[in-house]
């Protein structure tokens, strides 16, 4: 990816023009502001500029005092990790520093915002971001931490709204009017407007064709409507735009979607060991384990050998199992958990959510307690060929799997999941059940050769 299209960091007087006045009289530090916001909305740490780190320390070395860097600093820090106390010294440094009076108000109400994120307390963060984008709708950080928000819990109207509402204050010379576009496209498309997303979309890359979230935004159109065909085509001709951008391990396993739903596993794998395997391993993050792990989940399910897979998987996933900080890491964990075979982690991670439950922090609570625990239970019954069970569990959690967040791609293989479980199941209404899970995909999915491959290789066996 070559330098950013908006590279002229904004000064304070350019940042006032667009009604964000801040506080700092350091005119350096705002503009570094603004290319840590770039990276962060690009998802690109540009080593050019010296990543997102070295942007912030200049930021800090120009003013120690900048409300609005700390607020980035932490609230990016936050979006995954809200139990992590280690930064609660810096929290109350930042709520102190937002009590001056010559602090502007929209500066407050962010500092506000991270506090509450940094407690957990998710609603009450995204509510001051919605108040802050009522007087500033030229905000781009309140958007993006809704953004992030709203996928994290599963909102996705909340996604698609809060960008059409200050979409006519912006105008397509200002800095970062492509992403909103593209983040509209993606709220669009989790909310089943397909056609309008990936139109949207597409003026996104129009504008930078860069630009890897509007890519990833027709990825999700392409999947979710089963052009499994198209998918292959449009990520092999785009590849090059954001194969060095930080969704690059994500993009690649949308891409190897297309390739189970085609039934060439090998294809599919093909992507798992060259890109995903090793950019999770390098990276060591939970969020990559995810889409490795939900992608040898639906290869296991119809027969594929994975070797050591699960293992490599499990070596990361072992170091996050008391987190507990966001549903789908738990859940995507306890596959990895019982898929490599450690039976007593996969236990620890089912103590662990019900103490994280009993505790009682957050606003997570309530969905660990009501949709993740049951589902965690559920993988485990399925694990011990105990499918009844699974089905019984998973099929009143079918209209709730949206609570546990992440995207409806992510969240699909539940769904498939239910059908394995189903139609694993010596019940004949089981079995009956998963069939109309087919005949439902097959209505969202129709060129996907999947619904149907399914329904011959589980149902007609029987
Ligand atoms: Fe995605």
């Amino acid at each position: 990816m070559p330098s950013h299209p908006h590279c002229h960091w904004r000064s304070a007087q350019d940042w006032k023009t667009l009604g964000l006045e801040f506080s700092s009289p350091s005119d350096e530090a705002c503009k570094m502001y603004d290319a840590c916001l770039t990276q962060y909305v690009n998802y690109h740490d540009d080593t050019n500029l010296g990543g997102t780190d070295g942007c912030i320390s200049k930021m800090f070395q120009a003013d120690p005092d900048f409300l609005m860097g700390h607020v980035f600093k932490l609230g990016t820090k936050f979006q995954f990790v809200h139990k992590n106390y280690a930064h609660a010294q810096e929290v109350y440094k930042m709520a102190e520093m937002a009590k001056k009076p010559h602090v502007k108000p929209w500066e407050r109400k962010h500092a506000e915002a991270v506090q509450y994120l940094s407690e957990g307390k998710i609603d009450n963060a995204c509510e001051k971001w919605e108040d802050i984008l009522v007087e500033y709708p030229m905000d781009m950080l309140s958007l993006k931490f809704l953004h992030d928000m709203y996928i994290f819990n599963g909102l996705s109207r909340g996604l698609r709204d809060s960008c059409a509402r200050v979409l006519p204050y912006w105008k397509p010379d200002t800095p970062f009017y492509g992403n909103l576009l593209g983040m509209y496209a993606f709220g669009l498309e989790e909310t089943y407007m397909y056609s309008e997303a990936e139109k949207t979309a597409r003026k996104a890359l129009a504008i930078n064709r860069y630009d890897s979230w509007a890519v990833h935004c027709v990825a999700h159109c392409k999947e979710m409507t089963g052009k499994v065909k198209e998918g292959i085509e449009f990520m092999t001709a785009t590849e090059n735009n954001w194969n060095d951008t930080i969704l690059r391990c994500h993009n690649y396993w949308h891409w190897a979607l297309y390739y189970y739903e085609n039934g060439d596993f090998e294809s599919a794998v093909g992507l798992l060991d060259n890109y995903i395997m090793p950019h999770m391993k390098s990276k060591k993050t939970i969020f990559n384990v995810t889409d490795a792990a939900s992608l040898c989940y639906r290869l296991e399910a119809e027969g594929y050998d994975l070797g050591s897979r699960w293992s490599d998987c499990f070596e990361i996933a072992k170091e996050h199992i008391e987190d507990n900080v966001w549903s789908y890491y738990d859940i995507c964990s306890m596959l990895v958990c019982l898929g490599s075979n450690h039976k007593e982690e996969s236990d620890r991670l089912l103590t662990s959510v019900k103490s994280s439950i009993k505790a009682g922090i957050g606003d997570i609570a309530k969905i660990y307690s009501d949709v993740t625990l049951p589902i965690i239970e559920a993988i485990k019954a399925y694990d011990d060929q105990e499918y009844d069970t699974a089905v019984e569990i998973m099929k009143p959690q079918k209209y709730q799997l949206y609570r546990i967040g992440g995207s409806r791609a992510q969240n699909e293989f539940l769904n498939i999941f239910t059908i394995h479980a189903a139609a694993r199941s010596k019940l004949p209404q089981n079995q009956k059940y998963a069939s109309h899970l087919l005949m439902e995909m097959k209505c969202q999915k129709e060129s996907s050769p999947l619904p149907d491959r399914l329904l011959q290789n589980l149902i007609i066996s029987h």
